[in-house]
Parts: structure tokens; sequence; C-alpha cells
């Protein structure tokens, strides 16, 4: 089961808009897709649920002991979950809980001076919970560059830093699109053929690299 953690230290950072593109696209894919609305401060991937009706479950979890409390929930009902998280620099607890039990924290961010000085702080959470996870190693860790602008040079300069600062870069990229910005509250189909959708993928590909080289 892949457990997928969208992460970021600050809100408005594109973190629920990720995880319900993201979620769509595995539901698309033939998956059986769980959201876990892990944000008691917004609730909006539960909001978008019911708001669009979206045709995967949404549950509310904003507790730090998400790693105790979801394996029971979860059962072996699904194939793939997503957590929806709160800010990580109001919510540490909760954050770091679900990264306690995730398979990849994703961190989606836009390619700018602000956002690249934040991770940091994301990647020390991921080193610090690797200690007390089941595997003693840490999960893995992902960016995904959103709200990205059409020819800004910007964008390769972002990728190659965060690449040279050991973190993996998903090939795939979120333009900064009307089509995603505002999408929050409608239905959504055909996210899958979305750069979300291979960013989905992507990421299924890098729990199978892990798996074959441990
Ligand atoms: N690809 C995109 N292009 C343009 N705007 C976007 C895109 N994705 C999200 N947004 C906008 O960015 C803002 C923050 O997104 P949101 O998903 O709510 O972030 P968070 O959950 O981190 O607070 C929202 O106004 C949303 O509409
Ligand atoms: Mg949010």
């Amino acid at each position: 089961m892949l457990i997928i953690a969208v992460v970021n230290l600050k809100g408005g950072s594109t973190k629920t808009t990720t995880a319900g593109h993201l979620a769509q696209a595995f539901h698309e894919a033939g998956m059986r897709t769980l959201g876990v609305d892990a944000d008691g401060e917004n609730e909006s991937l539960q909001g978008w649920q019911v708001a669009g009706d979206l045709p995967w479950p949404v549950i509310t979890m904003p507790v730090s002991n998400l790693h105790k409390q979801l394996p029971d929930v979860v059962g072996d009902r699904y194939d793939v979950v997503v957590i929806d998280t709160p800010p990580m620099k109001a919510q540490r607890g909760t954050v770091a809980s679900a990264m306690r039990i995730a398979t990849h924290v994703l961190v989606p961010m836009a390619p700018t001076p602000i956002e690249y000085d934040r991770l940091p702080a994301v990647r020390e959470l991921v080193d610090e919970v690797a200690a007390v996870r089941p595997d003693g190693k840490p999960p893995i860790h992902a960016v995904l560059l959103t709200r990205v602008k059409p020819r800004a040079a910007s964008t390769q300069v972002y990728r190659q830093l965060i690449t040279d600062d050991g973190v993996t870069v998903l090939t795939a990229q979120i333009g900064s699109l009307e089509r995603f910005a505002q999408s929050w509250g409608d239905p959504m189909s055909g996210a899958l053929d979305t750069p979300y959708g291979a960013a989905a993928m992507e990421l299924l590909d890098l729990s199978r690299l892990q798996e074959i080289i441990g």
C-alpha cells in the first residue's frame, strides 16, 4: 500500500490541490484510493469531497497519533492513501505522525526562493522521524513543482538546486493554470491525463524501485 503524505511548511503551498488531484488520478488508474484530511483547521480535502461529490472517500483525522490510528481504520481495503496535512509550522506533531507511516512524503512547491527556503525544515523532519519508523529508514521524499510558469528559466534552476540537495524532483510538473487554481469544490475527471497523473505514476515507480534496491 502507498501512503502519500502531502507536506509543506506553510499554508497556500498547493497541498490540498495536489492531494485532491493525485487521489483522483490514482482512482482513475483503478487503484482503491482513500483521502485522509489531517488538517483540522481547514478540512479542505473533506470539504472538496463533499462539494464535488468525489468518487473516493475522505476521512478526517487531524490527530498527532495518525501513525497509530490510521492502520486500524484503513486495514487492507485500499491501495493508496493520500494524506492532506496541515502546515508543518503550525502542526508539527500531526505532520510528523503522518511521516511516520508514510511510504512517500511529497512536497508540492512553486519554484521560487521563498518556497525553496522552506525545504530544509521539511527535510529535517523527514530525517528526524526515520528513527521512530517501523523500518528505521526515512520515507521516499520527493518534490513536485507546482504553479510553474511557462518558459520561466527559474523552473530548471530550482529543479537543479533541489536535486543537488539530494531530494528527488518529480519529472512531472504542474503549470500555473486556472484549471487547477479553480478546481477546489468541483467534481474532477481526467486527472490521470494531467501532469498529476504522471506524478502519481512516478510515485508508484519510486516505490517499486525502493522495493528492488531495498
Ligand atoms: N496549479 C496551480 N496553478 C495556479 N494556482 C494554483 C494551482 N494549484 C493551486 N493553486 C492555488 O493556490 C492556492 C493554494 O492552494 P491550496 O491547495 O489550498 O494550498 P494549501 O493546501 O497548501 O494551503 C489556492 O488559491 C489554489 O487555487
Ligand atoms: Mg490545504
